[in-house]
């Protein structure tokens, strides 16, 4: 017997990531190519309070694999954390016929996705945040291209650094998650890191003594990468200075981190993943999250992806102490 057609929502909620266009064609792509129609959401959650939704073909999609952002907007929506919002999300979606939602987004769209699977739209969760943050999968939409910012952004300021013989503090995203900094740090070999995840008392110390021992043996100047959730990078600039001598300056790299161009992985991997988050609706499954782990494309259910633990990759921790000497 043929399956039944069906309407797939697609919407994009949180923090936008290098990649999100990439999956959102591939979902519209994949319905398409199984008979499915599909509508955009605008706006993330709230775009589904609010009846935003755009019919959406395979020809919609086009020209926009190489583009940053989200076609289809997004937003941090607070009204879809209460019961009453995520009722009436739930009654639109079926006044439009809608049966199922691909969510692509962050640990907090999940949450979402899985309390709109508990009122009886079924959903599928695309992990898509710059920051790594998510325990289930080793790759999340963005990183790669934030990273590979993050770190053409440190290397510009290694020179600058180098020419005045400063000390740059370069401050970049990851909320409360270190992953961004951690890499860029190996990548810039930079000379200290400061992650959320280890972060303690005695580490300001460490980090003086070490920028004084370098200086003393010839460094000439020193970068050090500070992850945003650790604190102030102003504030670190203005204690190194005090306590070395050694002129610093903090450089924020901020939202330039989500924008640009997707790499190739970002490219990549997330096709892969919006097109198996259609495969799955495809298969009548509900609330899970589709993730990247030990080199295969899985999924796992959202309760259980949600209470996994992330933390940092301790050996690339211990690589950068080893290498930077
Ligand atoms: O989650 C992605 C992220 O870019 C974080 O790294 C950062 O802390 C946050 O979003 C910034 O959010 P906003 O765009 O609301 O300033």
């Amino acid at each position: 017997m043929a399956k039944k057609q069906q309407t797939i929502g697609v919407l994009t909620s949180g923090g936008d990531a290098p990649g999100m266009n990439a999956a959102i064609r591939a979902v519209v792509r994949t319905a398409c190519d199984l008979g499915h129609k599909v509508k955009g959401i605008k706006r993330g959650f709230t775009g589904l309070l609010e009846e935003d939704f755009i019919d959406m073909d395979a020809m919609s999609v086009s020209d926009i694999i190489s583009r940053g952002g989200t076609i289809l907007y997004t937003s941090r929506c607070a009204e879809f954390r209460t019961e009453e919002g995520q009722q009436l999300a739930a009654e639109n979606c079926r006044k439009h016929g809608i049966d199922g939602v691909v969510v692509i987004g962050g640990d907090g769209s999940f949450k979402g996705a899985e309390a709109l699977a508990d009122h009886g739209v079924r959903t599928i969760a695309v992990p898509g945040t710059i920051d790594l943050d998510i325990a289930c999968t080793e790759y999340t939409i963005g990183f790669d291209t934030a990273i590979n910012t993050a770190m053409e952004a440190a290397d510009k300021l290694r020179d600058t650094s180098g020419s005045h013989e400063r000390c740059n503090v370069i401050e970049v995203m990851g909320r409360t998650a270190g992953h961004i900094a951690l890499w860029c740090s190996i990548a810039n070999g930079s000379e200290y890191v400061l992650l959320p995840e280890t972060y303690c008392e005695e580490e300001m110390e460490k980090l003086i003594e070490k920028v004084k021992s370098k200086h003393k043996i010839g460094k000439k100047h020193h970068i050090i990468v500070n992850a945003e959730g650790v604190g102030d990078s102003f504030e670190i600039a203005k204690h190194i200075q005090e306590e070395t001598g050694i002129e610093t300056r903090a450089t924020v790299i901020g939202h330039i981190q989500r924008g640009g161009s997707p790499t190739c992985r970002d490219r990549v991997y997330a096709s892969a993943l919006g097109s198996r988050a259609v495969d799955l609706l495809d298969q009548g499954q509900t609330s899970r999250v589709v993730a990247y782990r030990n080199g295969q494309f899985t999924d796992y259910s959202i309760a259980e992806a949600l209470s996994m633990n992330k933390t940092i990759n301790h050996n690339f921790d211990q690589l950068i102490h080893k290498l930077s000497r």
